[in-house]
C-alpha cells in the first residue's frame, strides 16, 4: 500500500528545493512569485493531469515551461515527465536532469519518443526580438520550425495553448512594467496566432486538430477576474466556456485558444 503521507511529504520537500533553486532561472517578470507559481501548478494539476489520464498518456515533454514546475508536478504524480526552457541556468538542469536547457526547434530527444508533448502560452513568443511580442523578420521560419519539432518529437498528441488572435483582447500579456496587460489588438496582426493558422501549421507536419479543448482547470483569466471582480468572473467564465465549442473555438468570440492535435499515422 502506498504510504500517502509519505509521497506527501516527499512532494512537499522536492516542491521547496525546487521553489528556491529555480525562482532565479525566470526571466519572465510576473511569473517568479509564490502566487504565479501557484497559478501555473493549479492549472497542471487541473488541466493538464485530466488529460493525460483521458488520452493515457505516461511519457510527457513540456516545452516552453518556464519555471519548470509542470514537469515537477507531473513527476510528483507519477508521470515521466520533461521540460524544455531556453533560460535554465546550469545548477538547475546539473540538480533536475529532466529540465533541459534549450530552444523548442532543437529538442534533443528521439523521433516520436513522447507520448504527448504541450506548450503553454509559448509560442506566441517564439520568433519575437525582446522575447515578448516584436516580432522579427524571420517569425514565420522559427513558429514553422518550432511546431515540426514538437510533431517530431510526438508519436500520438500535442497540446497547445495561446491567446487567440481574432479575439480583439489579449488578456493574457502583462506590459513589460509587469501590470495586468489587456492589450488591444487588430486581429490582422501576427503576434499572437489563429486556430486556422495552427491548423496548418500542423496539417503541414502530419497531424490535424483534434479538438478545442474544455479549458476547465487552466485558472487562464484568474487577472480579469482580479480586476473586474464578480461581473468579470462571470464574463470570463462564460467566454472560457465557448473555447471548447467546436463552431466558435476559432471564431473572434473566443479569447483563448486550448487546442488538441492528434497524429494521422500513428503506428
Ligand atoms: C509566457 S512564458 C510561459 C511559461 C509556462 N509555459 C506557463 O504557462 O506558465 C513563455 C515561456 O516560453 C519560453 N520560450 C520562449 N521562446 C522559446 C522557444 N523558442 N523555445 C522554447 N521555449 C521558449 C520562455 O523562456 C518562457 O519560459
Amino acid at each position: 500500500m502506498v504510504d500517502e503521507s509519505h509521497t506527501m511529504h516527499e512532494g512537499t520537500a522536492m516542491q521547496n528545493q525546487w521553489t528556491s533553486l529555480l525562482k532565479d532561472s525566470v526571466i519572465w517578470k510576473g511569473y517568479d512569485d509564490q502566487h504565479s507559481i501557484e497559478v501555473a501548478r493549479l492549472k497542471i494539476q487541473n488541466f493538464i493531469v485530466p488529460q493525460l489520464q483521458r488520452l493515457n498518456a505516461t511519457r510527457i515533454l513540456e516545452v516552453g515551461c518556464g519555471s519548470g514546475v509542470g514537469p515537477v508536478v507531473l513527476r510528483e504524480s507519477g508521470f515521466e515527465a520533461y521540460g524544455i526552457d531556453p533560460h535554465f541556468k546550469d545548477d538547475v538542469t546539473d540538480t533536475y536532469s529532466f529540465l533541459i536547457s534549450g530552444e523548442g526547434k532543437r529538442i534533443p530527444f528521439p523521433d516520436r519518443h513522447f507520448d504527448l508533448v504541450y506548450s503553454l502560452e509559448t509560442i506566441e513568443h517564439v520568433g519575437t526580438r525582446d522575447g515578448m511580442l516584436e516580432l522579427a523578420e524571420d517569425y514565420q521560419i522559427e513558429r514553422r520550425l518550432f511546431i515540426r519539432e514538437l510533431c517530431r518529437v510526438s508519436s500520438r498528441h500535442v497540446i497547445i495553448t495561446t491567446p487567440n488572435k481574432y479575439f480583439p483582447v489579449d488578456e493574457h500579456h502583462v506590459d513589460m512594467h509587469g501590470n495586468p496587460g489587456f492589450r488591444v489588438h487588430s486581429p490582422f496582426e501576427n503576434k499572437t496566432l489563429s486556430a486556422r493558422e495552427l491548423r496548418n501549421g500542423f496539417r503541414e507536419f502530419g497531424f490535424e486538430l483534434d479538438a478545442f479543448l474544455n479549458p476547465r482547470g487552466y485558472y487562464q483569466l484568474e487577472r480579469v477576474k482580479k480586476k473586474f471582480g464578480r461581473i468579470g468572473s462571470l464574463v470570463s467564465d462564460g467566454l472560457l466556456r465557448l473555447s471548447s465549442n467546436r463552431l466558435i473555438g476559432g471564431s473572434f468570440l473566443n479569447p483563448h485558444l486550448f487546442l488538441l492535435f492528434r497524429r494521422l499515422d500513428r503506428a
